[in-house]
């Protein structure tokens, strides 16, 4: 698995400077409202992608009174020891270094550094919109399928171009010909990487799901953005009028989703929040079981305020879950009693108690419990 041996955290949000050797296992991170708990997981994230799960913006995480945000830290890949560092500035720049080389792409420190995230936004899988649902697929596609990348990248560029060439109206049919032919190839390209990707994903969601919670008829299915009966070609051309009329593309890569339902009626609108919580925590968790089962190591979890939304059983549950798991895990919460009573004496958890922006190893509630 992918494990963060250590990490030095400078200028981010209220944390000044924070030095620390988390366990291989389950890290338990508590402290009162405003202590920086959420802060300390958003620069395990950023570590990560270079990014923040909290703004699109950079500049609300770096703090006050500074110009860059420093995180370091080293992680081990199966025998691997890597040395990652990332800085973002006000400007909005950005330097990544893996191994003392400066490298342009985060999508580098997101193969060595695999995070998985599950807070309050984690509930867009059920209410958001397609894209959340699409961002989620693709996490794991990107993973497990290295060409992807470069089918979705090809997608991006052939939809803007066309977008580009239906709003001006005046188009070269053999320009709009270019652009079609490297849609229809990208986009039937990436619906085949989705499709087996999901396949692969919907019975280790459905065992996951079985052991969080006792909810029966939940069903996903995966739609791909354009007609299942019909090539991406054939599609494109019937909605040709309508496209050019509207001025973007209606049918392609670009619209697909995973629909959640339960007794056939969408998640969102019959589940509890609660019955909510466990589901999408079964689709984080399924799509982190499957990754490792391809790879050497596993992801990174971030489980910002695990206790909410879940009464004891749940939480209980989705403790020993993750403990089984074999990931590396960060939890927040407030109340640390409310997990202790899963891990008990369990050596491998390790506790950080978060005051003002300071964060300290709790040797003593460890020796004690
Ligand atoms: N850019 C910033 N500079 C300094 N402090 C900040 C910045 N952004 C947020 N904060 C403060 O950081 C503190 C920690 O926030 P957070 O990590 O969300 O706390 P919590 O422990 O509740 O998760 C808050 O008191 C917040 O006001
Ligand atoms: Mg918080």
């Amino acid at each position: 698995m992918s494990i963060l041996e250590k990490i030095c955290v400078t200028d981010t949000r209220n944390l000044v400077s924070v030095t620390l050797s988390p366990s291989s296992a389950i890290n338990i991170v508590h402290g009162v409202n405003g202590s920086g708990k959420t802060s300390l997981l958003e620069a395990i994230y950023l570590l990560g992608t270079a990014r923040s799960f909290r703004s699109s913006k950079v500049k609300p995480v770096i703090r006050q009174g500074r110009d860059d945000c420093t995180v370091f830290g080293t992680v081990l890949t199966g025998d691997k020891l890597w040395a990652l560092g990332v800085s973002r500035s006000r400007d909005n720049s950005c330097r990544i270094h893996i191994n003392g080389d400066s490298a342009r792409l985060s999508s580098k420190l997101a193969s060595v550094l695999p995070v998985q995230v599950i807070n309050s936004d984690t509930f867009r899988l059920l209410e958001g919109s397609p894209k959340d649902r699409r961002q989620f697929l693709d996490w794991g596609v990107f993973h497990m399928e290295h060409r992807f990348l470069n089918a979705w990248q090809r997608a991006q560029k052939a939809m803007k171009q066309r977008n580009a060439l239906l709003r001006h109206g005046k188009m070269a049919d053999s320009l709009l010909d270019v652009w079609n032919t490297e849609l229809i190839q990208s986009g039937e390209e990436i619906d085949g990487y989705r499709r087996s990707y999901f396949e692969a994903l919907k019975p280790v969601f459905e065992e996951t799901l079985g052991q969080l919670s006792d909810l029966t008829d939940i069903q996903i299915s995966y739609t791909r953005g354009w007609d299942k009966e019909s090539g991406l070609c054939d599609v494109l051309e019937r909605s040709l009028k309508r496209d050019i009329e509207s001025g973007y593309t209606h049918w392609g890569p670009h619209r697909a989703d995973i629909r959640i339902k339960h007794q056939s009626v969408a998640a969102v609108d019959s589940l509890s929040r609660g019955q909510q919580k466990a589901v999408v925590c079964a689709l984080k968790l399924a799509q982190g079981r499957l990754f490792s089962q391809s790879r050497m190591f596993g992801c990174v979890y971030l489980i910002d305020d695990l206790p909410s939304e879940l009464d004891r059983e749940h939480r209980l549950k989705l403790c020993r879950m993750l403990r089984n798991m074999k990931a590396q895990v960060f939890i927040t919460c407030v109340e640390p009693e409310a997990l202790a009573e899963a891990w008990g004496a369990d050596k491998s958890v390790k506790m950080f108690h978060v005051e003002h922006g300071v964060i300290v190893e709790d040797l003593l509630s460890k020796a004690g419990h």
